[in-house]
């Protein structure tokens, strides 16, 4: 006589969960198998790497000498008209306090903070970096339209966070030109 064993029924609520988890696996490989390939574009096609190089500097020090001494920051025309801000924040305001840029030029922003975490955000602009002590900050940008710009730092530095903000003002490339040739550094700090 044949005797039943007995067998491992599942109920049909186990089976409809099983069901549902081997859905869930197979859309968890088809998500991670995406990022693989989208990953592999990314390195392989467009050569997307680490940077390459960072600059470092001593945030204790840049007051004393180099690049970020006060009297070297500001807009500076390059050879190539090309021009390059340099600025530094500190707990609780940025230098200086306002940078002038002219429109449809290659500006680059030099900025490195002399204490702790800070941010760099021109509103109105996709630019939006952190100044990390230790480090010096660039980025490239041009302004088509002439106008101001704030600029409030957007990482919380301490307690006086909140009032610590900078202002852009972008001018006409042939007006900024005229201010260059009689200062090397210029700002629109009154
Ligand atoms: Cu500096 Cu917030």
């Amino acid at each position: 006589m044949n005797e039943e064993t007995p067998a491992l029924h599942e109920s049909p609520g186990e089976r409809l969960a099983a069901g549902v988890e081997r859905r869930w696996a197979t859309v968890v490989i088809l998500i991670m198998a995406v990022i693989v390939v989208v990953a592999a574009f990314a390195g392989i096609h467009q050569a997307t790497m680490p940077q390459a190089q960072v600059e470092t500097i001593n945030p204790t020090r840049l007051h004393l000498g180099g690049e970020f001494v006060e009297t070297n920051l500001g807009s500076a025309v390059e050879p190539n008209g090309a021009v390059t801000v340099r600025a530094v924040g500190q707990q609780y305001s940025f230098t200086p306090q306002c940078m002038v840029v002219p429109t449809d030029s290659l500006v680059t922003f030099r900025v490195a903070s002399a204490d702790v975490i800070h941010g760099f955000l021109i509103q109105g602009t996709n630019i939006n970096t952190m100044l990390v002590p230790g480090y010096v900050s660039t980025i490239a940008a041009r302004f088509d339209e002439p106008g101001d710009h704030l600029m409030p730092c957007q990482e919380f530095c301490g307690v006086g966070h909140e009032g610590m903000w900078a202002k852009v003002r972008v001018i006409n490339r042939a007006e900024f030109m005229k201010m260059a040739e009689s200062k090397l550094r210029l700002t629109c700090v009154e």
